[in-house]
């Protein structure tokens, strides 16, 4: 089959569907590819690369839908594009389809087949088709980009010969797809970094990453979490519990970065007028949910502005497309995943199978017939994590009795074993020579020191535990070099398993390092 990616023509889109390295990809599917000139050149893919990728160049974007038996785009076809489409040809791009049921119809009415990219369900194996994650993540990453080149200052705190510097304190509302990128980036700028979701699972991917997960304390913070990786609407209590805590937090933020989103709703308005005027000059509202509405009441969709106190809120809906190669990168290769599994013989043919999850998720018109909705994914979508159940708080009295609880097993434990290595001392004295028994009390008490220490010490202490555990294997080493003389083949022998088992500790202990160093180190 023939694929084929036009030039998009709505206002101010970058990216492009397919770019030099996916067409090479597709042609190893058994397909060929065609591009109408210039498709890729705001994204920085020129038209000879595409040639020198084995890629056909036709000049218009009517030669391009006559050539191509499946035509992929980024932003959903307009009206006069859709008309260009013809019976049997396929075309996957972003559709909306619950949005724009005239050009649904339009579709079917032409007898193509859609495959939408927003629909593609959101389950394990359709991960790497995934197009909005992708999107999302690098618009996470953006919005943090953007906040800094509108914030006046550093986002990691310095010390300088001309004073000190405090940090930036970064909040993303929403740990989402959008968020995560978004925390992450504003972590390794250095920023403190604050973020919240009703999702209490994500607790754990915020922390993860270096941010702190702004707890609230509320009964049901289950309330909005619903499954599939997706939040629910939060009760009008939770919404209050978390507006006063944005109210709480206001006034110290620098950055926002919101990205809270509910599928199928309105933007949540989470970061209200009054929260607005509670912050600094100078700081800064990145709100990604512009598109829906905002997070923010104060958002105008595609515009920068800055309130009168001084807090500038970017409402920009296409920070995708303002880093069109990377975007096209990722789309082309969601794009491509895309056609893998529509081409399952590898030999150029398209096998449209309705019977595959991901494929009929994502179908919105086929055969002449209109496919939206889906039924529901026979494989669950990605279930919410179960979150992990909050200990019971106790009060004083009872934390007492847990603590002399654990005191008395403590204590009695140890008694058990310094009574069994003193029945053991006892036993050697009525048999053993006098000096074997110096021998074998410094062996007992060495055994319960040992035993205590390494029980005792916390998991953030090994690593300087396994360097005194070297210390005393070299101590050993020592010792069992000067008994290997001793001529008794029995004592040699020990002499000599002992060298081997401490040379094990110590060179054990060097790969270990070596290995947890390697992890740390950047390629
Ligand atoms: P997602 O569904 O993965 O994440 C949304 C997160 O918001 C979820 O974790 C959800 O639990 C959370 N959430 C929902 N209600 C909340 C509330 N009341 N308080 C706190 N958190 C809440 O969505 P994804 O893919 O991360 O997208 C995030 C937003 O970014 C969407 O609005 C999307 O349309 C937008 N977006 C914007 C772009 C732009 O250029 N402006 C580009 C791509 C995405």
């Amino acid at each position: 089959m023939k694929i084929g990616a036009p030039k998009e023509i709505f206002e101010g889109e970058n990216r492009v569907a397919m770019t030099p390295d996916s067409a090479t990809q597709l042609q190893k599917l058994g397909h060929t590819c065609v591009i109408e000139s210039g498709a890729g050149a705001k994204a920085g893919f020129s038209d000879a690369a595409y040639q020198a990728a084995g890629v056909e160049v036709v000049k218009t974007a009517k030669a391009l839908f006559e050539a191509a038996d499946v035509v992929v785009k980024v932003r959903g076809p307009e009206e006069k594009e859709a008309k260009l489409l013809r019976e049997g040809q396929t075309l996957i791009s972003f559709f909306w389809p619950a949005q724009n049921e005239k050009l649904l119809e339009l579709c079917k009415s032409r007898g193509a087949t859609v495959v939408a990219m927003d629909m593609v369900p959101r389950i394990s194996r359709a991960q790497k088709m995934d197009a909005l994650s992708s999107m999302a993540n690098i618009a996470g990453y953006r919005a943090v980009i953007e906040a800094g080149n509108n914030f006046g200052r550093f986002f990691t705190g310095q010390v300088t010969a001309a004073g000190k510097i405090p940090p930036a304190k970064v909040l993303v509302v929403g740990a989402g797809v959008a968020g995560l990128a978004a925390i992450g980036t504003s972590v390794s700028l250095g920023a403190i970094t604050y973020a919240f979701d009703v999702r209490p699972e994500v607790a754990e991917q915020i922390e993860s990453m270096g941010a702190e997960f702004v707890f609230l304390e509320f009964e049901q913070t289950q309330d909005g979490a619903a499954t599939g990786g997706y939040a629910a609407p939060s009760s009008p209590e939770f919404r209050e519990k978390q507006l006063a805590k944005f109210r709480e937090l206001a006034p110290e933020m620098d950055i926002v970065i919101t990205t809270a989103l509910i599928p199928g709703r309105p933007a949540p308005k989470l970061w209200t007028e009054d929260m607005v005027g509670m912050m600094k000059t100078g700081s800064v509202i990145v709100d990604l949910a512009a598109e829906r509405g905002g997070n923010c009441d104060l958002t105008v969709p595609d515009q920068k502005i800055v309130t009168d106190n001084g807090v500038t809120i970017v409402g920009y809906t296409d920070f995708p497309s303002r880093m069109a190669a990377q975007a096209s990168t990722l789309y082309s290769t969601n794009i491509r995943h895309m056609l893998t599994d529509l081409t399952p013989k590898k030999d150029g043919v398209i096998d449209h199978n309705m019977e595959d999850d991901v494929i009929r998720g994502a179908t919105v018109t086929h055969q002449g017939a209109i496919t939206f909705p889906p039924p529901p994914p026979k494989v669950q979508a990605i279930a919410a994590a179960k979150p992990k159940e909050k200990p019971k708080e106790l009060t004083p009295e009872e934390r007492r009795a847990q603590e002399v609880a654990a005191f008395k097993k403590q204590t009695r434990d140890q008694v058990a074993l310094l009574a069994g290595g003193g029945a053991l001392v006892l036993l050697a004295g009525l048999f053993a020579p006098a000096s074997f028994m110096a021998h074998f009390i410094v062996f007992v008490l060495a055994c319960f020191v040992g035993f205590q220490v390494i029980w005792n010490v916390s998991h953030s202490l090994h690593t300087p535990l396994m360097a005194i555990t070297n210390a005393i294997s070299s101590i050993i080493i020592l010792g069992a070099l000067m008994q290997i003389g001793s001529g008794n083949w029995l004592v040699i022998i020990l002499a000599a398993l002992s060298v081997f088992m401490a040379g094990i500790n110590i060179f054990g202990g060097f790969l270990v390092t070596r290995r947890m160093l390697a992890m740390f180190q950047k390629s």
